[in-house]
């Protein structure tokens, strides 16, 4: 982390504190409960759009309502203090145009994953800049060194966000963790003259001790998924939320798998890419040999037991990084977001008396 980057976010987004906290635009769980309460708390929150861009409009309007309301005060008038993540192999570039282009308000930031191919994301890098005339700052999240030196060649984003392989959701089915992605990328894109674009760590950052190390690895913030799963601003039923806060161990007890996509019926993700959950009973059986058609059936049931039908020996998915282990209870997500600060603050404070 440099000045420069903190004084980048601090243009970019007046009203957040630094070091930037950032929640992830999860797709159906982060609507603007979640990232309204984030912004509010001085950090980014993200409206997750994912591949389905008919949910575009409303999520939106939703959050304009929010802070047309009650706004944020150090907010420029034309900008809305939320992002908007799409997931691009899916969603469609000119219906979020559309939406873009309309909208009295434009989003502070578009968050960009999992395109087909990078060249997709000039695209939609190009577009979305056009379309908001510049207002929306482009977000790619990208999980290997390759792949954040071509976005930063391509597409000239705005922030990096470099997602390790303990993310919870969609990532690489092949990447490393944040602790040797993360200084690998700095470095790289140093080297090849990209060192001005701030990076926000993600994947398996759940507190203020993951926080202070995202910044002693060359980060300028951070982005936390499955920690705001914990809140009661996340779009989740309660055998989830119980879920994420009952697993223990999360590297023992999560996997990266394409198991649970099978049995919901998602279909689409690049072949490269699978899905960070907690182990159930639908994982083991898939591991012991069960048929997929049997475990969709046996999934399909276990719809219908309510909040019954999660946890370890449930059949629900439960899509969570390996952080799980860290996260003690439900708390709102702008206490997280600021306990997160002050926790990191005390960290380093205690870490620099020691040298
Ligand atoms: C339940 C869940 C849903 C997610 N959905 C999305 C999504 O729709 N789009 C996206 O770009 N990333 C998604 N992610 C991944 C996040 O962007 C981020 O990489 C991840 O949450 C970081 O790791 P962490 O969960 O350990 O904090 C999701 C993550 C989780 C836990």
């Amino acid at each position: 982390m440099t000045y420069s980057h903190t004084l980048t976010l601090k243009t970019h987004y007046p009203w957040t504190s630094s070091p930037l906290v950032s929640s992830a635009p999860m797709r159906l769980i982060a609507a603007s409960p979640l990232a309204a309460a984030v912004s509010r708390a001085g950090g980014l929150g993200f409206l997750g759009i994912g591949t389905d861009t008919s949910t575009f409009l409303s999520l939106l309007n939703e959050a304009i309502a929010t802070f047309q309301a009650s706004p944020i005060p150090n907010t420029p008038g034309d900008i809305l203090p939320v992002g908007v993540g799409f997931i691009c192999w899916g969603a469609n570039l000119s219906m979020a145009l559309s939406v873009m282009q309309s909208s009295p308000l434009k989003p502070a930031a578009a968050w960009l994953f999992a395109p087909r191919e990078t060249k997709d994301l000039v695209a939609w890098t190009e577009e979305i800049r056009k379309a908001s005339s510049g207002k929306t700052k482009i977000w790619v999240q990208v999980g290997t060194v390759t792949m954040a030196l071509d976005v930063a060649k391509r597409c000239k984003p705005d922030v990096l966000v470099i997602q390790g392989s303990d993310a919870g959701g969609h990532g690489l089915a092949q990447s490393s963790s944040i602790i040797t992605l993360l200084p690998e990328c700095a470095d790289a894109l140093a080297r090849e003259q990209f060192g001005d674009i701030p990076l926000i760590a993600t994947g398996g950052i759940v507190d203020g001790r993951g926080l202070a190390a995202a910044l002693m690895l060359g980060a300028s913030g951070v982005c936390l998924g499955t920690r705001f799963l914990a809140s009661p601003e996340a779009a989740i039923s309660e055998g989830y939320r119980n879920a994420v806060i009952q697993t223990k161990d999360g590297g023992v007890n999560t996997a990266r798998t394409t198991v649970y996509d099978q049995l919901r019926g998602t279909v689409g993700w690049p072949e490269t890419y699978n899905g960070r959950g907690v182990l159930n009973q639908s994982f083991r059986d898939h591991e012991s040999g069960m048929s997929e058609e049997e475990n969709k059936k046996l999934y399909v049931d276990a719809t219908k037991l309510g909040d019954q039908g999660w946890g370890s020996n449930g059949r629900m998915t439960t899509y969570a990084g390996t952080g799980v282990g860290l996260i003690q209870s439900v708390m709102p997500a702008a206490d997280i977001v600021k306990e997160v600060l002050t926790e990191s603050r005390g960290v380093l404070a205690r870490a620099a008396s020691k040298l």
